[in-house]
């Protein structure tokens, strides 16, 4: 492996041990090293997390939770502990408040079904952000137009910061729920979820986090910031895709209705009545992604084996390191420059269109997301049609943002 350039990150940090555990990283893309900077989008995935699924379909796979024999009680275990794992990487002592959803989408949707169709009435109020993916947004319009709910919006300022006063000002008696996102998925703003908890509780109005683009850059503890519910994606966190989990409080999955019905949720069926399952999986209708679970446990045993303060640290440099780079070339606009990022960065070049430099960057192997980035009021709001959005994984160095740099001279010199 080649040496990297100079990074600020802990010295414990072994990038070239890091980058060896993912062999994706190893190929060339059109002849040029991958410079992989794309993993807001779906992370790259550690051979550990590769071998454990192998491992359960080769010697522990049967279907969960439905057979006495030893193959399908060795896969309920192993599912269960992946439960367990979800739980204690999150900060919660009750594995009971894990439920396992196919995505952070789904976990979202599934708050929006079943408490939002349960508990809001006529003219409750559900806040959001104005940085918030389509996720956040379309199942709370979708809830408005079946519940008569009044949907607010909370906006953001031109370096992509909530407008705290604004948003305070949204929440009121009416205020049933705030949903918002903890890092922002196209600037990569953090925002400050403890006061937002804070506020909406003073209210009486619960919380739900969009999580995915947070978990996998930073420790983050649910009974710490006190939230309601927690949403996030495996596959963005260096598992497997088709896995994703809803945090809940357990005295609200308790009152939640399930959403979904199918085997597995209940405890007995007649043609007359139905008996829902124990929490959590009262939720889980059907056959669940078990093998997709023990993914994801394996990813976070390896998040975990590195460390959450050293990732962030490792990507809060290359963050610096890229937003000093980025700034020096011409005309080049950063949209979003909060205060506190995580490792997210949006920009446009003059006039060129995202999607001719998304284009020309992959010649030169750097991979990146070039479009709307399912915010589509976002772009709006900063009046651009699209962004190229370069995001960092732990396994990202200098010198994938050096690739960066040096492909966007190659684009300044195509369009001149
Ligand atoms: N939500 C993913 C992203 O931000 C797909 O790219």
């Amino acid at each position: 492996m080649t040496a990297q350039p100079k990074s600020l990150a802990p010295a414990a940090f072994d990038i070239d041990r890091i980058r060896g555990d993912f062999p994706i990283l190893a190929q060339k893309m059109h002849g040029r090293p991958l410079a992989f900077l794309d993993s807001g989008a779906s992370a790259q995935k550690p051979r550990v997390v590769i071998d454990t699924m192998t491992r359960m379909y080769e010697q522990s796979y049967a279907n969960v939770h439905r057979g006495l024999y030893q193959l399908s009680q060795a896969a309920t275990d192993i599912y269960e502990k992946a439960r367990e794992t979800v739980a204690r990487f999150i900060g919660t002592p009750d594995s009971r408040e894990i439920v396992f959803t196919r995505n952070a989408t789904e976990a979202i949707n599934l708050v929006a079904y079943s408490w939002g169709d349960a508990f809001l009435q006529p003219g409750d109020e559900v806040v959001i952000s104005h940085m918030e993916h389509h996720a956040n947004i379309v199942p709370w319009q979708m809830l408005r137009d079946r519940r008569g709910i009044v949907l607010r919006v909370a906006p953001v300022d031109d370096a992509g910061e909530l407008v705290w006063d604004d948003f305070a000002a949204l929440i009121g008696p009416k205020t049933k729920l705030v949903a918002i996102t903890h890092v922002s998925n196209t600037l990569g703003t953090i925002v400050p979820i403890a006061e937002v908890v804070r506020l909406a509780h003073a209210k009486g109005a619960k919380v739900l986090v969009d999580g995915s683009q947070a978990v996998q850059h930073m420790p983050v503890d649910v009974k710490a910031l006190d939230v309601d519910f927690y949403a996030f994606t495996g596959h963005k966190l260096y598992g497997p895709t088709g896995i994703g989990v809803l945090y809940a409080r357990a005295a609200l999955l308790e009152a939640m209705p399930p959403w979904q019905g199918g085997g597995d949720m209940i405890l007995s069926v007649t043609f007359e009545k139905t008996e829902w399952n124990d929490i959590p999986h009262k939720f889980e209708a059907g056959t669940p992604a078990f093998v997709e679970a023990a993914g994801l446990a394996a990813a976070i045993d390896y998040v975990q084996g590195i460390g959450l303060d050293a990732i962030a640290a490792h990507e809060h440099d290359l963050l610096l390191y890229a937003t000093e780079k980025l700034k020096a070339i011409n005309s080049l606009r950063i949209i979003g420059e909060a205060r506190h990022k995580a490792g997210v960065i949006s920009f446009v070049l003059g006039d060129i269109h995202p999607h001719d430099i998304g284009t020309i960057l992959d010649r030169e192997g750097v991979a990146v997301r070039v479009g709307q980035h399912c915010a589509h009021p976002l772009m709006e709001r900063f009046g651009v049609p699209a962004t190229v959005r370069a995001s960092f994984g732990l396994y990202n160095t200098r010198a994938d943002v050096d690739a960066l740099c040096a492909g966007l001279q190659r684009v300044r010199e195509i369009f001149g």
